[in-house]
């Protein structure tokens, strides 16, 4: 296989979504280089040093303002050279200096199908509005919030027995499964953003993302 692509993560919590991409590099075209938090006790750093990944907690406490902590972390994520930028759980609006920094190279997942439902408390709003489907999107980031150009969509039936905490656990599964495999997309050069569109394999995809289900979860 030729050289893997340079990909840092950057998270606030538990880091899941981390761990999954760590187990599954070695057969996807990416490695892990840098783990970055704006919570330096998040246990995602943790995740990180055990597999022996560099780890940086930035404590945002000892910034002035949010732009100095994004240019802080945007030199802190330059120092890695990364090809890709991945959010995972990454729970601070990003300024636009930084986005623009990494534009085209800086992705997220996000526990809704955009675009619906952008911003927190996904669960309990789709639960409140008794949405026959629930699922998570992978897109590139841009300025406004949960609003970029999206990669993969994985969706489910919301079954009559969920709650918050199942809905959670059915949706990061599908997660653990479709963010490494689009970080793969992209560092393989299979997936890459052309003129707004999403090209895979040449072809535009859908524009909500390319579309997989919970049982269904492989390309096909
Ligand atoms: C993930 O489920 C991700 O979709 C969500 O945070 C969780 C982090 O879990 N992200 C957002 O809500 C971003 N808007 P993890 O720390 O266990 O990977």
């Amino acid at each position: 296989m030729s050289e893997k692509k340079r990909v840092v993560v950057l998270l606030s919590g538990n880091g899941s979504n981390l761990q999954a991409l760590l187990d599954q590099e070695h057969h996807y075209s990416y490695q892990i280089v840098g783990v970055i938090s704006n919570a330096p006790e998040a246990f995602g750093l943790e995740r990180a040093r055990q597999h022996k990944v560099a780890a940086i907690g930035l404590d945002y406490k000892n910034f002035s303002s949010r732009s100095a902590f994004d240019q802080r972390l945007a030199a802190e994520v330059g120092r890695f050279a990364p090809d890709l930028v991945v959010l995972a759980g990454y729970m601070k609006i990003l300024s636009p200096g930084f986005v623009e920094k990494f534009t085209g190279r800086l992705i997220n997942v996000h526990p809704s199908l955009l675009p619906e439902y952008k911003g927190l408390g996904t669960y309990s709003r789709v639960l409140a509005d008794k949405k026959p489907r629930h699922g998570c999107t992978v897109h590139f980031v841009t300025p406004e919030l949960d609003s970029g150009t999206h990669i993969l969509q994985a969706s489910m039936t919301v079954r009559p027995t969920d709650n918050e905490e199942s809905l959670k656990q059915r949706v990061q599964a599908m997660e653990h499964r479709i963010y490494p495999l689009a970080v793969h997309l992209i560092t393989s050069g299979r997936l890459l953003l052309k003129g707004g569109d999403v090209l895979l394999d040449d072809h535009p995809i859908d524009p909500l993302g390319y579309q997989l289900q919970e049982n269904a979860l492989e390309l096909a």
